[in-house]
């Protein structure tokens, strides 16, 4: 069976099981059959090929100088095309006929795997359908360990477990569609802030079960490349780092693709080539000079600095990302300005619509049919200067759809709050008038007679070469920006209808808004693509209730979190204990904890039911692409029954957490190890079925150097967030 079939097929697999709600278990196939395939071609195709050829494979052709933000070139002795990496992780970047999708945070905010798988999928088949061979993206670097840090928002939040689910159901939608997905950024990349000189200093067990945890769900879902970050890792830069790339990536994880670096994130040339990278990018230096491989690395090379068997094995990785995919078999010639769209926006209102968490309501949503409407502050219409006007959204005016940087896209199009708000209410026949401004003259005028005042708060960042009011990449407060706060309590002085909708990056301390007389509702609206206000008026008016639950915690202050972007080197010292890990060990009650949001309905959680056969002890089976295979084996299942209380239709995310037992050497409280979201009809009942791999019972044991299932009770936790906990049980190992 050609090697292209047998992915697609095992995928469509997979894909048809979970349409007709067959329990499929979680795991890829395990892929290392499609690998040695690949690996087989890629040795034969090696053997046609000249040493010049292969320095041409693992260089890119320089900044600037081809279609793409990363190029190689064509290598006609093997008819292998010119080679186009674009970015990123939300959209095909500098597009102009493709979707602005929803960033990675508000995906995980869904907690919906076909959401998450279908959005990977439509993110393949618009990079297939612009001849891009390698889609830049997803993002499991930075998880977000500090709350203020700039790219936060293009990852899956901060739970490893959450993000490696996000990961492994994105890369498997974009390779469905025949292209290389390339994980990054690899690794303990948490800052932009001297992100290209620090060294991120991170104990090795903290690495395994926090950093690399997400990392290794990519492996295991068959992704093609990784990305090696700009940071060094314990005092040796990531893209040279023969620990993280050699003896983790590809011993410990058996990962079979290969590394390309981050734009420039090279150093050295014989050092990196020896130390696992197989790829640079963009070739050159942001110049055009700087070139370490190239006919620098020929030179290495010939002067025995770097084995030929390193550079075959180079090339050899980078063919089987190519064969593995089919890219071998045709492949759509390089069009950026392709439009390739389709029904993709459908996807985006979803994600957007059910990312969307409800933080408070006293009962003024769902709106139903309102006399009047208030809509106040310049975030709830688009920028006047033009939707596109900032390059990579390096600003923040008018409506926010995402943060800014390389990991940003053009809108097509994109509907805003007001504009959505103003079609819904002239179908109503509800009157609306606008604030437009983020000023609190006048808005008392605008507000008084309304039965409801929509006011739309935001807080922006993304990546540090841009800097946008003060913010250097990361974010330097958690206040919301633009004069949020006031704007909402000079609102509320002059109506107590006051809904809070925020779009933002990631947490913002809400203290003085819940503080404000008059603010009825928060709708917490994320980061929503183009499709924003469509989203926002879905869950505002009770077209769905809002199921999106917050995929980081949010805390009183900004000192609560423990974590804060650092000068200089980042020992890690909070280790494990990062967001809710370590709101729970410190004991720090939060706003609103990991996993957090309310419904327009009600949920019961009833009957849980523990089967296990997991025995205590190392892992100990062979490697396969994700690290040993019995990691990857369900070894015990956990169910719930869910009910729906409540009168309307509604869904539920149960989430399972994991106590580990007192022999594990000092944990997290708690850890999520399962999630399931269920759509229930009033008074339907649903199981939540959460299978437990090896993994997530799981520790790594530095002294054995392997994960470790600690001997004992564990404590399991069936709850509706981190901290409303309904149902609780034992697995004894
Ligand atoms: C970013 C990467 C991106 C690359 C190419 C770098 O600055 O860190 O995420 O893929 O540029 O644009």
């Amino acid at each position: 069976m050609a090697l292209q079939t047998f992915f697609l097929l095992a995928a469509a697999m997979l894909a048809n099981a979970e349409t007709t709600g067959e329990k499929v278990s979680r795991q890829a196939p395990s892929g290392a059959q499609a690998w040695a395939a690949a690996h087989s071609q890629a040795a034969t195709t090696l053997a046609r090929m000249s040493q010049q050829d292969k320095i041409n494979m693992v260089t890119g052709i320089g900044w600037d100088r081809g279609p793409c933000v990363g190029n190689t070139a064509a290598i006609s002795s093997i008819n292998y095309p010119q080679i186009c990496l674009q970015d990123g992780p939300l959209g095909i970047r500098f597009g102009t006929g493709t979707t602005a999708f929803t960033p990675g945070v508000q995906a995980a905010s869904t907690w919906d795997v076909d959401l998450i798988r279908q959005r990977g999928a439509y993110l393949g088949a618009e990079a297939k359908g612009c001849g891009i061979h390698i889609l830049l993206g997803p993002v499991a670097g930075a998880l977000g360990k500090i709350p203020h840090g700039g790219r936060n928002w293009e990852g899956f939040g901060a739970d490893p477990y959450l993000a490696g689910i996000a990961m492994k159901e994105t890369i498997e939608g974009i390779q469905s569609a025949g292209v290389q997905a390339n994980a990054k950024h690899y690794i303990a990349n948490e800052q932009e802030l001297n992100r290209e000189t620090m060294s991120s200093n991170v104990d090795d067990r903290t690495q395994h079960e926090l950093y690399l945890w997400p990392f290794a769900d990519a492996v295991h879902a068959n992704v093609a490349s990784v990305m090696c970050s700009y940071n060094k890792l314990n005092g040796t830069w990531a893209c040279e780092n023969d620990k993280a790339l050699n003896q983790i990536l590809k011993k410990e994880l058996g990962f079979q693709g290969y590394v390309l670096s981050d734009w420039n994130a090279q150093h050295s040339t014989a050092l990196s080539a020896n130390s696992g990278l197989d790829m640079t990018m963009p070739g050159t230096d942001f110049n055009g000079r700087n070139v370490y491989w190239g006919p620098q690395l020929n030179n290495a090379v010939n002067a025995g600095q770097v084995q030929r068997s390193r550079l075959d094995d180079m090339c050899k990785r980078i063919l089987a990302g190519w064969y593995l995919l089919g890219q071998n078999q045709g492949y759509p010639a390089i069009n950026i300005r392709a439009n390739v769209q389709g029904n993709h926006k459908e996807n985006v209102r979803a994600v957007a619509r059910d990312g969307i968490v409800l933080l408070k309501n006293d009962g003024i949503l769902p709106l139903s049919k309102p006399r009047k409407i208030a809509v106040v502050g310049s975030h709830s219409v688009n920028n006047p200067q033009g939707i596109n006007a900032c390059v990579d959204k390096g600003c923040n005016v008018g409506t926010l759809g995402m943060g800014w940087g390389s990991g940003s896209v053009n809108y097509p199009y994109l509907v805003s709050p007001y504009d959505a708000l103003r079609t819904r209410a002239q179908a109503d026949g509800t009157q609306i008038s606008l604030h437009n401004t983020d000023s609190t003259n006048g808005v008392s005028n605008v507000v008084s007679d309304a039965d409801a005042v929509v006011v739309v708060i935001t807080a922006d960042s993304g990546e540090g070469y841009i800097t946008v009011e003060g913010h250097a990449g990361d974010r330097s407060h958690l206040d919301p920006w633009h004069n949020g706060n006031q704007l909402v309590q000079a609102a509320a002085a002059a109506n107590k209808n006051v809904i809070v909708v925020v779009h933002s990056v990631g947490q913002i301390t809400l203290e003085t808004i819940l503080n404000t007389n008059g603010v009825r509702a928060i709708v917490w609206a994320g980061l929503p693509g183009q499709e924003n206000g469509n989203a926002l008026v879905d869950v505002l008016y009770g077209l769905v209730s809002p199921s999106g639950k917050l995929p980081y915690t949010i805390g009183k202050r900004e000192s609560d979190y423990g974590t804060a972007v650092v000068r200089g080197d980042d020992n890690f010292r909070e280790g494990l204990f990062v967001d809710y890990r370590h709101f729970d060990n410190a004991r720090i009650e939060p706003r609103y904890e990991f996993g957090f949001g309310l419904s327009y309905t009600n949920f019961t959680f009833s009957d849980i039911k523990i089967t296990s056969n997991v025995k205590p002890g190392p892992a100990t089976g062979q490697t396969i692409p994700g690290g040993p295979a019995d990691l990857w084996e369900d070894v015990a299942t956990v169910t719930a029954t869910i009910t729906n209380s409540g009168a309307v239709e509604g869904a539920e995310v149960a989430q399972l957490y994991i106590g580990l037992p007192s022999s594990a050497p000092a944990s997290p409280p708690k850890q999520l190890r399962g999630f399931s979201k269920l759509k229930l009809a009033p008074g339907a009942s649903g199981t939540a079925t959460f299978n437990l791999r090896r993994r997530d019972l799981s520790y790594w044991d530095t002294r054995l150097q392997n994960w470790v299932v600690p001997s004992g009770n564990f404590v399991v936790s069936v709850g509706a967030s981190s901290r409303d906990i309904r149902l609780t049980g034992t697995i004894t190992a």
